[in-house]
């Protein structure tokens, strides 16, 4: 099989990520409830995945990092955490599902949204799109730094520089682009990153983190013992004890301190320049094909990540992967959990089939990916 879903998770996973997960499981247990040595080196090991975050995102200190079971989760924190009736926040017109579900639950206790209009090559006007839907009651920006769908990327600097000339904060939905895009929250200006451990970080499915920038703090959604002042039945307010209840994913967390330490060693740029190379070959690959439908022009890094969908003409996207499948080749069609990316490029109907490589992945891979595409459009009856 040639893997080319790496936007749903990456696989295979490095060794050294399978390595930390049985080493966790064999030598650790629960951390921060006891006192024995099992128990303190699986604290440490938590401490230590807090550590690699803070040095890979330059994280304001290790209690800033809180660990979630996925993105989403991360995405609902800050959300529900934060907003209250009456308050309004300007999203992107491509938010997936993570963002735009609890957004629609919220909406039922009173909070509204606008959809900021995205221009794809000029981030000038998407900056200003979204200055004009802020309005006096706006209390925060939650945007992706890259479309799951498209690979599109958003200017997220630009707009925390907006947000906080208008005394708002920001929230970055880093899924797809943590681990291949820079992100350093020292001077970018993000006061809420929310990651996906699984993907671009290598890590384990059921991991995924949320990196704290701000003063405010959301309200923990979940409540429950830490291990900290088990005296009180009150939560206690410290992070990152305040969000983090219940006994850890410890394993998948240690997995994902190996998967981040494998991204610092691979280096992030050449992770990305790797990737570049693929997607560009499969572009030129594609562009040609009459059967085939590309909705940009070929990626330029300074407006994507490296992920590439297309249709073929005559076919809806999962009728038309379901024939790469049996060929063996593993994509995801349809629409990505994200209508609203669909919507902006008239594709609700038959979704998009997309690539999406990774460090492992091949040019001799992405090759024979090509010849199966350009074949199996090409006899489409
Ligand atoms: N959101 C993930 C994707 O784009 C799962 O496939």
């Amino acid at each position: 099989m040639i893997y080319l879903d790496n936007s749903a998770t990456t696989f295979p996973k490095p060794q050294k990520v399978r390595e930390a997960v049985l080493r966790s499981m064999q030598t650790e247990a629960n951390p921060g409830r006891s006192g024995h040595r099992l128990s303190l080196k699986a604290s440490e090991e938590i401490y230590l995945a807090r550590k690699t975050a803070v040095r890979l995102f330059h994280v304001r200190g290790e209690e800033n990092v809180i660990f979630t079971l996925n993105c989403t989760a991360a995405l609902n924190l800050v959300m529900k955490g934060l907003l209250r009736s009456g308050d309004h926040v300007v999203v992107s017109e491509m938010e997936h599902n993570a963002v735009m579900r609890p957004l629609a639950h919220l909406q039922s206790r009173g909070v509204t949204f606008t959809r900021a209009k995205v221009y794809p090559f000029d981030h000038d006007k998407t900056v200003d799109s979204f200055r004009r839907s802020i309005n006096a009651s706006t209390k925060m920006i939650i945007c992706t730094h890259a479309s799951n769908v498209w690979g599109l990327r958003l200017p997220v600097e630009r707009l925390a520089a907006l947000a906080h000339q208008y005394g708002l904060t920001i929230c970055v939905d880093a899924a797809q682009s943590a681990g291949v895009l820079p992100i350093d929250l020292r001077d970018s200006g993000i006061d809420y990153l929310c990651i996906a451990g699984h993907k671009g970080l290598y890590g384990p499915m059921g991991t995924g983190m949320l990196l704290l920038n701000s003063e405010s703090l959301p309200d923990s959604l979940t409540e429950g013992g830490t291990g900290s002042n088990s005296v009180s039945f009150e939560q206690p307010s410290e992070c990152p004890d305040k969000y983090e209840s219940g006994t850890p994913n410890l394993s998948g967390i240690a997995g994902l301190r190996a998967g981040m330490e494998f991204v610092m060693q691979k280096k992030q740029e050449t992770i990305a320049r790797h990737e570049f190379q693929l997607i560009r070959r499969c572009y030129q690959g594609l562009s040609s094909e009459k059967n085939i439908r590309l909705y940009f022009p070929e990626p330029d890094p300074d407006y994507f990540v490296p992920i590439l969908s297309f249709n073929f003409i005559q076919a809806d996207s999962e009728t038309a992967a379901r024939m790469l499948h049996q060929n063996g080749i593993a994509v995801r069609a349809g629409l990505h959990c994200n209508p609203a990316a669909h919507e902006m490029m008239n594709t609700l109907s038959t979704g998009a089939i997309r690539i999406s490589p990774s460090v492992f992945s091949t040019a001799a891979e992405i090759d024979r990916a090509l010849e199966i595409i350009r074949k199996t459009a090409r006899e489409w009856k």
